[in-house]
Protein backbone atom coordinates (compact mmCIF):
# COMPACT_ATOMS: atom_id res chain seq x y z
CA UNK A 1 0.00 0.00 0.00
CA UNK A 2 1.06 3.80 -0.72
CA UNK A 3 1.76 5.58 2.46
CA UNK A 4 2.24 9.45 2.19
CA UNK A 5 4.57 11.05 5.58
CA UNK A 6 6.02 14.40 5.69
CA UNK A 7 10.02 14.65 6.03
CA UNK A 8 11.41 12.91 9.37
CA UNK A 9 11.53 16.79 10.72
CA UNK A 10 8.39 18.35 10.04
CA UNK A 11 8.05 21.06 7.21
CA UNK A 12 10.45 23.52 6.84
CA UNK A 13 9.54 27.26 6.76
CA UNK A 14 11.04 27.20 2.86
CA UNK A 15 8.55 24.34 2.37
CA UNK A 16 5.53 25.85 4.02
CA UNK A 17 6.13 29.16 1.74
CA UNK A 18 6.70 26.47 -1.41
CA UNK A 19 3.12 26.84 -3.53
CA UNK A 20 4.32 25.56 -6.91
CA UNK A 21 2.49 22.43 -8.82
CA UNK A 22 -0.51 23.07 -6.93
CA UNK A 23 -3.16 24.89 -9.38
CA UNK A 24 -0.73 22.42 -12.82
CA UNK A 25 -1.43 19.46 -10.76
CA UNK A 26 -4.44 18.55 -11.84
CA UNK A 27 -3.32 18.94 -15.32
CA UNK A 28 -0.11 17.79 -15.28
CA UNK A 29 -0.25 14.14 -17.00
CA UNK A 30 -2.48 15.10 -19.44
CA UNK A 31 0.30 17.77 -20.61
CA UNK A 32 3.05 16.40 -19.97
CA UNK A 33 2.43 12.96 -21.09
CA UNK A 34 3.42 9.49 -19.88
CA UNK A 35 6.91 9.32 -18.17
CA UNK A 36 7.76 6.06 -19.70
CA UNK A 37 11.13 7.29 -21.75
CA UNK A 38 12.40 9.10 -18.39
CA UNK A 39 11.82 5.61 -16.78
CA UNK A 40 13.43 3.91 -19.53
CA UNK A 41 16.19 6.07 -19.45
CA UNK A 42 17.22 5.41 -15.78
CA UNK A 43 16.74 1.18 -16.30
CA UNK A 44 19.09 1.45 -18.97
CA UNK A 45 21.57 3.29 -17.11
CA UNK A 46 21.20 0.63 -13.71
CA UNK A 47 21.41 -1.95 -16.47
CA UNK A 48 24.49 -0.48 -17.98
CA UNK A 49 26.67 0.48 -15.24
CA UNK A 50 25.47 -2.79 -13.42
CA UNK A 51 24.28 -2.16 -10.19
CA UNK A 52 21.92 -4.01 -8.16
CA UNK A 53 19.32 -1.85 -8.08
CA UNK A 54 16.59 -2.76 -4.81
CA UNK A 55 16.01 0.77 -4.23
CA UNK A 56 15.50 3.64 -5.51
CA UNK A 57 14.57 7.38 -4.34
CA UNK A 58 13.14 9.59 -6.98
CA UNK A 59 13.37 13.55 -5.88
CA UNK A 60 11.03 16.04 -7.54
CA UNK A 61 8.54 12.53 -8.41
CA UNK A 62 5.49 14.76 -9.26
CA UNK A 63 2.54 12.38 -10.38
CA UNK A 64 4.40 9.28 -10.40
CA UNK A 65 4.63 8.65 -14.06
CA UNK A 66 8.51 7.79 -13.53
CA UNK A 67 8.23 5.76 -10.88
CA UNK A 68 5.27 3.98 -12.20
CA UNK A 69 7.67 2.34 -14.79
CA UNK A 70 10.18 1.61 -12.19
CA UNK A 71 7.94 -1.25 -10.44
CA UNK A 72 10.54 -3.68 -11.25
CA UNK A 73 12.94 -1.77 -8.31
CA UNK A 74 11.31 -3.49 -5.14
CA UNK A 75 11.67 -0.33 -2.76
CA UNK A 76 10.26 2.80 -4.37
CA UNK A 77 10.12 6.19 -2.95
CA UNK A 78 9.18 9.51 -4.09
CA UNK A 79 9.63 13.11 -2.70
CA UNK A 80 7.99 15.97 -3.75
CA UNK A 81 6.74 19.22 -2.23
CA UNK A 82 3.45 19.28 -4.22
CA UNK A 83 0.26 17.57 -2.20
CA UNK A 84 -1.58 17.82 -5.41
CA UNK A 85 0.95 15.58 -7.61
CA UNK A 86 1.50 13.53 -4.88
CA UNK A 87 -1.80 12.17 -4.17
CA UNK A 88 -1.91 11.91 -8.22
CA UNK A 89 1.30 9.69 -7.12
CA UNK A 90 -0.65 7.68 -4.67
CA UNK A 91 -3.52 6.70 -6.95
CA UNK A 92 -0.31 5.49 -10.44
CA UNK A 93 1.69 4.06 -7.98
CA UNK A 94 0.13 2.46 -5.03
CA UNK A 95 3.80 0.09 -3.92
CA UNK A 96 5.66 3.36 -3.75
CA UNK A 97 5.89 5.11 -0.34
CA UNK A 98 5.57 8.78 -0.63
CA UNK A 99 7.21 12.08 0.80
CA UNK A 100 5.79 15.44 1.51
CA UNK A 101 9.36 17.23 1.72
CA UNK A 102 12.05 19.63 0.11
CA UNK A 103 14.19 18.01 -2.40
CA UNK A 104 17.20 20.69 -0.87
CA UNK A 105 16.35 19.86 2.62
CA UNK A 106 15.14 16.44 3.22
CA UNK A 107 16.48 13.65 5.94
CA UNK A 108 14.72 9.55 5.34
CA UNK A 109 16.80 8.21 7.24
CA UNK A 110 17.79 5.44 5.46
CA UNK A 111 19.95 4.93 2.17
CA UNK A 112 19.28 3.63 -1.72
CA UNK A 113 20.72 2.37 -4.51
CA UNK A 114 19.75 4.97 -6.64
CA UNK A 115 18.46 8.32 -6.40
CA UNK A 116 17.10 9.87 -10.13
CA UNK A 117 16.08 13.73 -10.04
CA UNK A 118 14.33 13.65 -13.72
CA UNK A 119 12.63 16.29 -15.85
CA UNK A 120 14.59 19.62 -15.53
CA UNK A 121 13.40 18.79 -11.68
CA UNK A 122 16.74 20.16 -10.34
CA UNK A 123 16.06 23.77 -12.63
CA UNK A 124 13.41 23.93 -9.57
CA UNK A 125 15.37 25.16 -7.58
CA UNK A 126 16.04 29.06 -7.81
CA UNK A 127 19.73 29.53 -6.49
CA UNK A 128 22.58 27.52 -6.49
CA UNK A 129 23.20 26.99 -2.70
CA UNK A 130 19.87 25.20 -2.75
CA UNK A 131 21.03 22.67 -5.71
CA UNK A 132 24.58 21.96 -3.91
CA UNK A 133 21.96 21.49 -0.47
CA UNK A 134 20.62 18.87 -3.04
CA UNK A 135 23.40 17.20 -4.09
CA UNK A 136 24.84 17.06 -0.56
CA UNK A 137 20.83 15.34 0.70
CA UNK A 138 21.72 12.82 -2.41
CA UNK A 139 25.33 11.52 -1.14
CA UNK A 140 23.79 11.26 2.60
CA UNK A 141 21.02 9.35 0.64
CA UNK A 142 23.28 6.85 -1.64
CA UNK A 143 24.90 3.82 -0.24
CA UNK A 144 28.68 3.58 -1.83
CA UNK A 145 29.01 2.94 -5.54
CA UNK A 146 25.50 4.14 -5.68
CA UNK A 147 24.11 6.06 -8.50
CA UNK A 148 22.48 9.39 -9.22
CA UNK A 149 20.47 9.55 -12.29
CA UNK A 150 19.45 13.35 -13.19
CA UNK A 151 18.91 15.48 -16.03
CA UNK A 152 19.20 19.70 -16.83
CA UNK A 153 17.64 22.12 -18.87
CA UNK A 154 20.96 24.01 -19.90
CA UNK A 155 20.82 27.83 -20.07
CA UNK A 156 21.02 27.85 -23.54
CA UNK A 157 17.23 26.27 -23.50
CA UNK A 158 16.10 28.39 -21.09
CA UNK A 159 17.48 31.41 -23.18
CA UNK A 160 15.81 30.01 -26.06
CA UNK A 161 12.79 29.57 -24.17
CA UNK A 162 12.56 32.99 -22.95
CA UNK A 163 13.35 34.23 -26.56
CA UNK A 164 10.23 32.34 -27.84
CA UNK A 165 6.81 33.36 -28.19
CA UNK A 166 4.37 32.15 -25.86
CA UNK A 167 2.89 28.17 -26.47
CA UNK A 168 -0.19 27.81 -26.28
CA UNK A 169 -1.77 24.61 -26.75
CA UNK A 170 -5.26 23.10 -26.55
CA UNK A 171 -5.68 20.05 -24.59
CA UNK A 172 -9.41 17.49 -22.93
CA UNK A 173 -10.96 20.88 -24.39
CA UNK A 174 -9.32 23.48 -22.39
CA UNK A 175 -6.06 25.60 -23.49
CA UNK A 176 -2.95 25.82 -22.26
CA UNK A 177 -1.15 29.33 -22.29
CA UNK A 178 2.89 29.17 -20.97
CA UNK A 179 4.92 32.42 -21.32
CA UNK A 180 8.51 31.82 -19.81
CA UNK A 181 10.01 34.86 -19.41
CA UNK A 182 13.54 36.22 -17.44
CA UNK A 183 13.40 36.63 -14.09
CA UNK A 184 16.89 37.96 -13.72
CA UNK A 185 20.67 36.62 -14.33
CA UNK A 186 19.79 33.04 -15.67
CA UNK A 187 16.59 32.79 -13.23
CA UNK A 188 13.26 32.12 -15.37
CA UNK A 189 9.59 32.33 -14.14
CA UNK A 190 7.29 30.18 -16.20
CA UNK A 191 3.49 31.66 -16.61
CA UNK A 192 1.37 28.65 -16.63
CA UNK A 193 -1.94 29.63 -17.59
CA UNK A 194 -5.12 27.23 -17.96
CA UNK A 195 -8.33 28.16 -19.34
CA UNK A 196 -10.11 24.80 -18.01
CA UNK A 197 -13.89 24.52 -19.63
CA UNK A 198 -16.89 23.64 -17.30
CA UNK A 199 -18.41 21.93 -20.04
CA UNK A 200 -20.98 24.92 -20.87
CA UNK A 201 -19.25 27.31 -22.49
CA UNK A 202 -17.38 28.84 -20.13
CA UNK A 203 -14.11 28.81 -18.66
CA UNK A 204 -12.11 28.79 -15.45
CA UNK A 205 -8.58 30.54 -15.31
CA UNK A 206 -6.14 28.19 -13.48
CA UNK A 207 -2.58 29.90 -12.97
CA UNK A 208 0.88 29.28 -11.45
CA UNK A 209 3.91 30.54 -11.93
CA UNK A 210 7.42 28.20 -11.52
CA UNK A 211 10.59 29.00 -11.75
CA UNK A 212 13.96 27.50 -13.05
CA UNK A 213 17.37 28.66 -13.02
CA UNK A 214 19.88 27.55 -15.30
CA UNK A 215 23.37 26.60 -14.35
CA UNK A 216 26.80 26.40 -16.65
CA UNK A 217 27.20 22.11 -16.93
CA UNK A 218 30.66 22.91 -15.62
CA UNK A 219 29.66 24.41 -12.12
CA UNK A 220 27.49 21.09 -11.74
CA UNK A 221 30.14 19.16 -12.34
CA UNK A 222 33.07 20.84 -10.28
CA UNK A 223 30.34 20.43 -7.56
CA UNK A 224 30.12 16.62 -8.13
CA UNK A 225 33.27 16.04 -8.40
CA UNK A 226 33.78 15.67 -4.67
CA UNK A 227 31.77 13.15 -3.93
CA UNK A 228 30.96 11.43 -7.31
CA UNK A 229 32.57 9.90 -10.38
CA UNK A 230 31.36 10.81 -13.49
CA UNK A 231 30.00 7.75 -15.27
CA UNK A 232 28.22 8.79 -18.59
CA UNK A 233 26.72 12.43 -19.81
CA UNK A 234 24.60 12.85 -22.99
CA UNK A 235 22.62 15.45 -24.56
CA UNK A 236 19.29 14.85 -26.60
CA UNK A 237 21.50 13.48 -29.49
CA UNK A 238 23.81 11.19 -27.70
CA UNK A 239 26.59 13.96 -27.98
CA UNK A 240 28.20 15.41 -25.16
CA UNK A 241 26.36 17.81 -23.31
CA UNK A 242 27.41 21.90 -23.72
CA UNK A 243 25.33 25.07 -22.20
CA UNK A 244 23.66 25.03 -25.48
CA UNK A 245 22.86 21.93 -25.65
CA UNK A 246 18.90 21.58 -24.96
CA UNK A 247 18.99 18.87 -22.23
CA UNK A 248 21.71 17.46 -20.56
CA UNK A 249 21.71 13.82 -18.66
CA UNK A 250 24.16 13.01 -16.16
CA UNK A 251 24.56 9.66 -14.55
CA UNK A 252 27.21 10.11 -11.68
CA UNK A 253 28.12 7.10 -9.00
CA UNK A 254 28.58 7.84 -5.07
CA UNK A 255 32.35 7.55 -4.29
CA UNK A 256 33.12 5.13 -1.28
C1 LIG B 1 8.79 18.94 -13.98
S1 LIG B 1 8.06 18.11 -12.63
C2 LIG B 1 8.78 16.50 -12.80
C3 LIG B 1 7.97 15.40 -12.17
C4 LIG B 1 8.49 13.99 -12.45
N1 LIG B 1 9.88 13.85 -12.06
C5 LIG B 1 8.33 13.60 -13.90
O1 LIG B 1 9.34 13.33 -14.56
O2 LIG B 1 7.18 13.55 -14.37
C6 LIG B 1 8.94 18.80 -11.24
C7 LIG B 1 8.46 18.31 -9.89
O3 LIG B 1 9.38 18.79 -8.91
C8 LIG B 1 8.64 19.16 -7.76
N2 LIG B 1 9.45 20.11 -6.98
C9 LIG B 1 9.81 21.38 -7.32
N3 LIG B 1 10.56 21.92 -6.34
C10 LIG B 1 10.68 20.97 -5.38
C11 LIG B 1 11.34 20.92 -4.12
N4 LIG B 1 12.07 21.94 -3.66
N5 LIG B 1 11.27 19.78 -3.42
C12 LIG B 1 10.56 18.71 -3.87
N6 LIG B 1 9.90 18.71 -5.05
C13 LIG B 1 9.97 19.82 -5.79
C14 LIG B 1 7.35 19.75 -8.29
O4 LIG B 1 6.33 19.75 -7.31
C15 LIG B 1 7.07 18.82 -9.46
O5 LIG B 1 6.28 17.74 -9.07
Amino acid sequence: MSSMSAARHGLSTRMESMREYQQFAQFYDALMGDGSSRSARILEAIDRFDVDATSLLELGCGTGSVLDGLDSIPTLVGLDASAGMLSAAAAKVPSAELVLGDMADFDLGTTFDVVACVYDTVNHLVNYELWESLFEGVARHLKPGGLFIFDLNTTGRLHQLVASPPWVHDFDGNTLIMNVRSNGDEATIWDIRVFASSGDGTFTLHHENIQELGVALETVRTTLATEFDLLHEEDDSGGLPTDESSRAYFVYRRLG
